[in-house]
């Protein structure tokens, strides 16, 4: 039997799972039952890192996703649209979907999963996240014997890459990304990687697994590492730290009925040197994992590129595979819907509640320009005491600019109670200027 795949896009991941599909050999024996049926590209004239028959590529993507003899779409095109509605052709259509697209995940993937709940099919998604590492499988099926309590990770290579030579080398952010632009290991547009919105997408889809409800994206708070200097890094890493940029989800109990609600986050965070998420440096990707009763799990891996992310696409390929071989696909509930695994398919109705980032409580660092005058470290104490941020450390090493550089590090404190602290600080007279800001894990 034959399980007939359409691939829509033949770029970066299409192509290399194009190249696993036409080399089965000494990999999963049902590889082998998997056919590439047609192909959906923009240009037919493009040269191609895979060898297909050219009467195999369309520009008519819409023939593929209603293709009566298509079993599988793979949807590794990329963008909101037309990526969406192909999708939702395809599920309207019978056809299974697997899709390596975060950005349309994370925005409509209540109206995708709804629609494929109701038609019967599933929607695999594990190249989403971390490319080539596999961890929505893990969330779905591995560990769902836990209670999870927190995912955290460096879900995008691009700002890890640029972090971890800002570290190495000691230079500025505008310095290394106009490098790694250069080098091929950041976009020409660097906006969704160095602004977080990659990692905020990722993170989004990574509580709602874990957590088990949909998360309203624009609900994750998001800040990039534009404003992470080598200043930062140096004096972090003087105090036993590293900065990364962390996607963070975890459950937490505020409000005065000390309801359920989770922390869903995205941001530059300094990490103590000890933590298992420092040394991941790079490209790399990796995400702690934090369950009752299994302890903490971590994944690491490439999480881009071709041959990796197509690992993962090919993957839920197989696993769809695996359930048409065996007909899975034909049993019915007493409605007549299509039975889906309750361990493959998406079983989340509802939202989840996420709390204002005025109410996490944390640790802060914070990096303040004064004039060089006595008492201004008393009167910044003060300040932070008046709305009662303690602080761990204060660390004046010299000037900069003829300006004294004063850095903080909080005891754990309610962020609102933080920026009250800061705003008052920043209309000190003898602050010059409040150069950043950063949450310490
Ligand atoms: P890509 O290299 O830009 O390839 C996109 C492919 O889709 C191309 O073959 C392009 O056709 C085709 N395509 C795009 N829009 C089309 C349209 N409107 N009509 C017809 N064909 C269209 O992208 P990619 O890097 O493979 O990424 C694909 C998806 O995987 C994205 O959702 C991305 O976020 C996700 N992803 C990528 C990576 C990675 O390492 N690259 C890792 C994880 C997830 P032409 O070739 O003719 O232009
Ligand atoms: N742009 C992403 C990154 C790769 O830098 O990690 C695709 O998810």
């Amino acid at each position: 039997m034959a399980f007939k795949v359409g691939l829509l896009g033949l770029g970066t991941v299409g192509s290399g799972t194009a190249a696993i599909l036409l080399d089965p050999a000494q990999r999963h024996p049902l590889l082998k039952e998997l056919k590439i049926h047609r192909v959906g590209v923009r240009s037919l004239d493009k040269a191609r890192a895979v060898d297909l028959p050219v009467e195999q590529l369309t520009t008519d993507l819409e023939s593929i996703v209603t293709d009566p003899e298509v079993d599988v779409v793979v949807e590794v095109m990329g963008g909101l649209e037309p990526a969406r509605s192909l999708m939702l052709k395809a599920i309207a259509h019978g056809k299974h979907v697997v899709t390596a697209n975060k950005a349309a995940i994370a925005r409509y993937g209540d109206e995708i999963f709804t629609a494929a709940n109701a038609a019967g099919v599933y929607v695999l998604i594990e190249a989403a996240v971390a490319g080539g590492i596999p961890v929505i499988e893990p969330l779905k099926q591995s560990l769902c014997a836990n209670r999870i309590q927190a995912v955290t990770g460096i879900v995008n290579g691009t700002t890890n890459y640029i972090l971890s030579r800002m570290q190495s080398e000691g230079s500025d952010f505008n310095e290394v990304l106009a490098d790694a632009q250069r080098l091929g290991y950041a976009e020409a547009d660097p906006t969704a990687d160095v602004d977080g919105l990659d990692a905020a997408d990722k993170v989004a889809i990574l509580a709602s697994l874990a957590f088990g409800g949909r998360i309203k994206l624009p609900e994750v708070h998001c800040e990039g590492i534009r404003s992470v200097s080598a200043a930062d890094i140096a004096y972090a890493e003087k105090l036993g730290f590293v900065i990364k940029l962390l996607a963070t989800a975890k459950r937490d109990a505020v409000g005065e009925d000390e309801a359920e609600q989770l922390q869903v986050r995205v941001h530059p965070t300094l990490v103590p040197k000890s933590h298992p998420l420092a040394s991941v440096n790079g490209v790399y990707n990796a995400i702690l994992i934090e369950g009752d009763p299994v302890g903490q799990v971590m994944f690491f891996g490439p999480g881009a590129g071709s041959g990796p992310t197509a690992s993962a696409v090919v993957a839920d390929i197989l696993n769809i595979a695996a359930i048409l071989k065996v007909g899975r696909d034909t049993v019915v509930q007493p409605d007549g819907k299509p039975l889906l695994d309750p361990l493959l398919a998406c079983s989340h109705q509802h939202y989840s509640k996420i709390t204002p980032i005025d109410e996490l409580v944390t640790r802060f660092y914070a990096r303040v320009l004064t004039q060089d005058s006595p008492g201004v470290i008393g009167k910044l104490g003060t300040c932070f005491g008046n709305h009662e941020v303690s602080l761990e450390s204060v660390v004046q090493t010299g000037l900069r600019d003829d300006s004294a550089e004063i850095v903080v590090i909080t005891h754990y404190v309610r962020e609102g109670n933080f920026r009250e602290a800061l705003a008052e600080i920043q209309s000190m007279e003898s602050v010059q200027s409040i150069a950043s800001v950063l949450r310490v894990l």
